[in-house]
């Protein structure tokens, strides 16, 4: 009796104020390909966030690391003119639908909140189109990273590798402890991510050659062909069930010292944290030997697409919300990224996020940070997906280095 006045009490509040309908309406639907244990506790920092502000959410998972699975049910949603309130998004692909005229406009409270000014250039190049605020960026995430296992490391002498002979001594003395040497899931994405941290490692220049400006003596080089030699020695470490093994896999190996080295980016942190891993006891961060001082980048941003009036309200408060400095730090802190403002304060962060915090920052000004190849940051799907193709056939045996390079000129200049 007294829930059921209770009940009746607040809705009648509510219609009173005119605001039950307006309320019930302010939702948001989203896509993203936040699944892992580490992701799905970042989205809860969000979800309540918005929860708080009387915005409810509703789920829309596209389970898939690196998102390829969730790009094709968007497509499919896009096309039966049913598209989400906002879907998490990367680089290029952002830069695709704004072109297609499928995004929203967020000028508005950009410049009440001064984007501008708080939000690096390297992710407003995707969050702009057409000199408009089209999407909202949450992280600044990056690839060329190796998490490795405190026991192991200490078992195998405790020094980290600082170049590409130490990092394969080390590997050798993680088979002779009789561990996985290299933590790996075999997918597409996961190999390019590899992938994006051994080019960068023979050289800023060649990344940029290669990847950025797809110059087709980079593609074709002899840098090019070690590239992919670095990719077969690298596969030599790899387990038996590596294929289609999910990255979050991948890290738990790592995590429980099965395995002793994942080639990843910082989100694998998000499973070390939430699996209560502590960096410098139970797990190391370092960047990739060879890319000390340099970051391959990728930021996850909220596309914000055209929607129906109604939903408009909830729509830019999501969007304020997401740039709020409070819940970048409460968020990038569990997502294993650095926050998406350059205002934001590192004080919450654990050991590996200062430094990826410091390292972005420092790469910002010295010219050494590139948008990551892998997670589309530095071309077009088609380019991506062209690239992806070469390096996961070569890496799973299918043609030599030699052959690889040569596919890979073709491929790219074909994608283009
Ligand atoms: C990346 C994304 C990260 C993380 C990862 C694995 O593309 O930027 O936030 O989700 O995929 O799913």
């Amino acid at each position: 009796m007294r829930k059921f006045l209770t009940t009746t009490a607040m809705a009648t509040l509510m219609m009173g104020f005119g605001g039950f309908a307006a309320h019930a309406e302010e939702t948001v639907e989203v896509l993203h390909w936040w699944t892992s244990g580490g992701e799905a506790a970042a989205l809860d920092v969000l979800k309540k966030d918005l929860e708080s502000k009387s915005i409810s959410w509703v789920d829309m998972p596209v389970a898939g690391g690196g998102g390829t699975e969730a790009m094709t049910v968007l497509r499919a949603r896009v096309t039966a003119g049913n598209a989400p309130t906002a879907v998490q998004m990367l680089g290029f692909d952002i830069l695709d639908w704004a072109k297609e005229g499928a995004l929203g406009n967020l000028d508005d409270v950009a410049a009440k909140e001064n984007w501008d000014t708080v939000i690096p250039t390297a992710l407003q190049q995707f969050s702009k189109y057409d000199g408009h605020w089209i999407a909202a960026p949450v992280n600044v995430h990056s690839t060329n990273w190796v998490w490795i296992n405190k026991a192991a490391l200490d078992k195998a002498g405790g020094k980290q590798p600082e170049s590409w002979e130490e990092l394969v001594a080390l590997l050798d003395k993680f088979k002779e402890q009789g561990i996985t040497p290299v933590a790996h899931g075999g997918q597409p994405w996961q190999d390019a991510t590899i992938f994006d941290a051994v080019v960068l490692s023979l050289g800023n220049d060649f990344y940029k050659q290669a990847f950025i400006d797809l110059d087709p003596a980079a593609l074709g080089s002899d840098k090019m062909k070690e590239a992919f030699d670095r990719m077969t020695k690298l596969r030599s470490y790899v387990d038996d069930n590596f294929s289609g093994r999910d990255w979050n896999l991948a890290s738990a190996m790592v995590i429980e010292g099965t395995a002793g080295a994942q080639f990843m980016g910082d989100w694998a942190k998000g499973e070390f944290v939430k699996a209560g891993k502590v960096p410098g006891e139970d797990f190391v961060c370092m960047r990739f030997p060879g890319t000390q001082g340099s970051v391959t980048f990728n930021s996850d941003q909220f596309a914000m697409f055209k929607v129906a009036d109604e939903k408009v309200p909830a729509q830019l408060v999501m969007a304020s919300a997401i740039e709020n400095p409070t819940f970048q730090s409460a968020f990038n802190v569990v997502k294993g990224s650095a926050p998406a403002r350059t205002d934001v304060s590192d004080e919450a962060f654990d050991a590996c996020g200062k430094k990826a915090i410091a390292d972005l920052a420092e790469a910002n000004t010295d010219g050494s940070l590139f948008g990551s190849m892998a997670h589309g940051h530095a071309n077009p799907a088609s380019v991506k997906n062209a690239i992806y193709d070469v390096v996961t056939r070569q890496f799973n045996g299918d043609m030599s280095s030699e052959e690889a390079v040569t596919e890979l000129v073709a491929a790219v200049a074909a994608a283009q």
